[in-house]
């Protein structure tokens, strides 16, 4: 009886405090400064968006971009909280995160997604894309939509393609010129069957490894080398513990923009088109900005670097492109029929 007691005097003395303190001008606070977590608490719609590479990167750049815009579109009723550098989920486990709904939003490159859906092996063909017009040209026209529309059955969402750059080849035992040239090298490859089938096409050991153990094993000599993007290159710091690299443009490192599907058809109808239209206007800008940013990187890592690089004639490019030709019919029943074809008529288009 005596703690009910205690509680109500509690209680009435609070109310009569927040009544002095919160309702008479004199004694209210100035107003705290804007605080977006308080803000619509209950009412506030927040996106994980977990990604592996660095913030100044093609896509660590979108997201940001993309969390500002639906900020802004959505007036602040959805908040995007991008994880970058892998701090949350490495590319082994994000896939896992995405499906569980752990986290709402990741952007894995393409080969990571090619284990659960073997189709997207397409988009690792070796020089499947001849330019940056036919990358456009695949992620806008039907390879792109025919494989987003795969991966509904995994509780997926395809909201995007970000384009990152074309791969180089780096290494520490070079220089790297033809094919034979990887002999008895041991390279870190991502994660992709057909990935790691192209290295092993020339009597070469492969690991596969997450991106942010990489650096490491560049500078421990654990691996003599790998396939990666200029900006990928640039932002870990790949030229710094790689003696080699070839600008062999021999294949395409983007990534599919995933949403957890369960979490999207749940959003209310007008959130969607606001997220839509803030997703269409990054895209138009990641994609150009990706670009610029992996010419740019590549005169950084000429300026700032003494890594030695090489230029593949188109004599040495075909040398390449015939040496992976197998690849292609290996991989048609995983990745399907049409889509290959898809990708030869883009090649003839744009010349392979
Ligand atoms: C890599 O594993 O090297 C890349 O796929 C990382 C990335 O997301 O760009």
């Amino acid at each position: 009886m005596k703690s009910y007691l205690g509680i109500a005097l509690m209680v009435i003395v609070g109310m009569a405090a927040a009544l002095l303190i919160g309702f008479h001008p004199m004694l209210s606070q100035a107003p705290t400064s804007y605080d977006d977590e308080q803000e619509g608490f209950d009412t506030q719609i927040v996106i994980k968006f977990s990604h592996v590479v660095a913030e100044n990167t093609p896509k660590g750049l979108a997201a940001q971009e993309f969390a500002r815009l639906v900020k802004e579109k959505t007036n602040d009723r959805v908040k995007v909280e991008v994880y970058p550098n892998g701090v949350l989920y490495s590319e082994v486990d994000e896939i896992d995160a995405l499906q569980q709904g752990s986290v709402q939003m990741i952007a894995p490159s393409f080969p990571n997604l090619s284990e659960l859906v073997p189709s997207w092996m397409a988009l690792d063909l070796p020089f499947a894309f001849p330019t940056n017009e036919a990358v456009q040209e695949a992620f806008e026209g039907p390879i792109g939509s025919t494989l987003f529309g795969q991966l509904e059955r995994v509780n997926m969402v395809g909201m995007a393609y970000w384009g990152n750059g074309f791969k180089q080849i780096t290494s520490n035992k070079g220089p790297i010129i033809h094919p034979i040239d990887l002999k008895g090298q041991h390279f870190r490859t991502m994660r992709s069957k057909l990935l790691d089938a192209e290295f092993r096409l020339f009597d070469m050991r492969t690991t596969e490894m997450p991106f942010n153990q990489v650096y490491r094993s560049y500078e421990n000599g654990t691996v003599d080398g790998g396939e990666n993007s200029i900006s990928n290159i640039y932002t870990k710091k790949f030229y710094q513990v790689q003696k080699y690299m070839t600008i062999s443009n021999h294949g395409y490192l983007g990534y599919a923009v995933l949403m957890n599907r369960t979490f999207w058809k749940k959003l209310p109808y007008d959130v969607q088109l606001q997220i839509q239209e803030a997703m269409k206007a990054t895209t138009q800008w990641a994609n150009q900005n990706a670009i610029l940013m992996n010419q740019k990187q590549l005169e950084d890592i000429k300026n700032e670097s003494r890594i030695q690089i090489y230029t593949l004639t188109p004599a040495e490019r075909k040398e390449w492109l015939d040496a992976w030709a197998p690849i292609y019919s290996q991989y048609e029943s995983y990745i399907g029929t049409d889509i290959i074809k898809m990708i030869r008529q883009l090649q003839q288009k744009y010349g392979s």
